[in-house]
């Protein structure tokens, strides 16, 4: 990949074609604990480069808007959330979830000035606990993504986010990139009380998986296939959705995860980690496991979303695991393993340097998928993967007659189906 590719596909502030590709999506962006109650307090969102402000008004309405009030720029993350608005601490501006100025109290009311003021503001909506924003045109405002998860009973899900220190696209590459789990997280497959014990496990002793990947209506199947009973194949399927979605395989009846990779500029994103099970609630265990960083979950540096195991700390790299063989890398836990590999590269790595191999494959049509987009969207042809249909499938995992093709003879398995089961051992 040439140095322009790699900035075309990696940069995503206002004004880049990746960026205005982003921009015709819905983003997650905050839990709704964040916004707990009526004139809480405001939150900082940086997203796709542009810094923002959250708040919930008196009558509950969410606002998104201009971080910097438009008389003279101070933040408005020390305005005072008051009587539906949010009222700049220097000279009173008062602004609405909106960004419209609804008070200027140096101007007589009567001169109509605030009425000629107004921020930047984007529509802001919650689904399924998540906080969504949506940046693009309004008239082309897509419905709101489709996810199995967004839409189950209460006690199915549990989900966090975590900031990892590079570029989005490098991140959900390891999303895309099953071929490290029999490295990188091997240790864990057998430890870890969310895989452990499961044929799936068992299976990854095959290092060297083959895959097949298909193209999907929202983005790709990416099929990895090892060595099971004579005959038999174990298959591993995972989702990619455009434009940042990844969904890990299950592994025999533990809960699905899913990942989504949102910029929160060219060199930061939030890994959005979504564990849920169709069928049942999820265990106390299970929860109890994944607060405690258990999972593709993480802890964090009290009062952020920063891991507290981090690139300051060396990641807490324990070399007499490393050696003994409990951990691949020596890094604990499988999301401080992806976000430590993929942090080392550097903030964006230099994609014209690398050596693609055939497990490469799927990484190597997804960036193809995101160019063609963002260029198509560049010559007035819509973005793909809007219709939240494309977001109701599911990842799977299986063993099939080794002449079977995965695609067509388990499709029943990728479509997410109310009180269905998923296909998984
Ligand atoms: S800078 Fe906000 S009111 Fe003056
Ligand atoms: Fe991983």
């Amino acid at each position: 990949m040439k140095h322009e590719q790699n900035m075309f596909i990696t940069q995503t502030g206002p004004g880049t074609p990746m960026g205005e590709l982003f921009r015709r999506y819905w983003q997650p962006i905050l839990h709704d604990w964040e916004l707990p109650e009526n004139d809480c307090p405001p939150v900082r969102v940086k997203l796709l480069s542009e810094r923002l402000i959250a708040f919930r008004d008196s009558e509950g309405k969410l606002g998104l808007i201009d971080e910097f009030c438009a008389h003279r720029g101070v933040s408005l993350w020390f305005g005072r959330n008051e009587e539906c608005g949010l009222r700049c601490p220097y000279h009173g501006w008062k602004f609405d979830v909106n960004g419209q100025c609804v008070d200027v109290p140096s101007e007589p009311a009567e001169s109509g000035y605030a009425q000629k003021i107004k921020l930047k503001s984007y529509p802001l909506v919650e689904m399924g606990g998540v906080l969504w924003a949506y940046m693009g045109p309004p008239e082309l405002q897509p419905p709101l993504p489709g996810f199995e998860w967004g839409h189950l009973p209460k006690g199915h899900l549990f989900f966090s986010k975590r900031i990892q220190e590079c570029n989005y696209l490098q991140a959900m590459e390891g999303g895309i990139d099953s071929s490290h789990v029999s490295f990188l997280h091997s240790g864990d497959l057998n430890h870890d009380k969310l895989h452990r014990s499961t044929k799936g496990a068992a299976y990854q002793a095959d290092t060297a998986p083959k895959f097949e990947v298909v193209e999907s209506e929202g983005g790709l199947l990416i099929g990895a296939r090892r060595s099971a009973e004579p005959g038999h194949f174990y298959w591993r399927v995972t989702q990619w959705i455009m434009p940042f979605y990844t969904m890990v395989p299950p592994y025999g009846d533990n809960a699905l995860n899913g990942h989504a990779w949102t910029p929160i500029d060219d060199e930061t994103c939030f890994a959005w980690s979504f564990t849920y099970h169709p069928t049942r609630p999820l265990t106390n265990e299970e929860v109890e496991t994944m607060r405690e960083g258990g999972g593709i979950h993480v802890r964090y540096v009290p009062g952020t979303f920063r891991p507290l195991v981090n690139k300051d700390n060396d990641y807490l790299i324990d070399r007499a695991a490393q050696k003994a063989k409990r951990t691949f890398s020596g890094v604990e836990g499988i999301a401080m393993q992806d976000a430590s590999v993929q942090e080392s590269m550097g903030p964006t790595v230099d994609r014209s340097r690398e050596n693609l191999v055939s497990t490469d494959n799927a990484i190597i049509m997804a960036r193809y998928r995101l160019r063609k987009a963002a260029q198509d969207l560049q010559r007035g042809i819509e973005p793909p993967a809007t219709n939240p249909a494309c977001h109701a499938v599911r990842s799977a995992a299986f063993v099939l007659p080794a002449d079977k093709p995965f695609q067509t003879e388990r499709a029943d398995a990728f479509v997410s189906r109310q009180g269905v089961p998923h296909t998984s051992i």
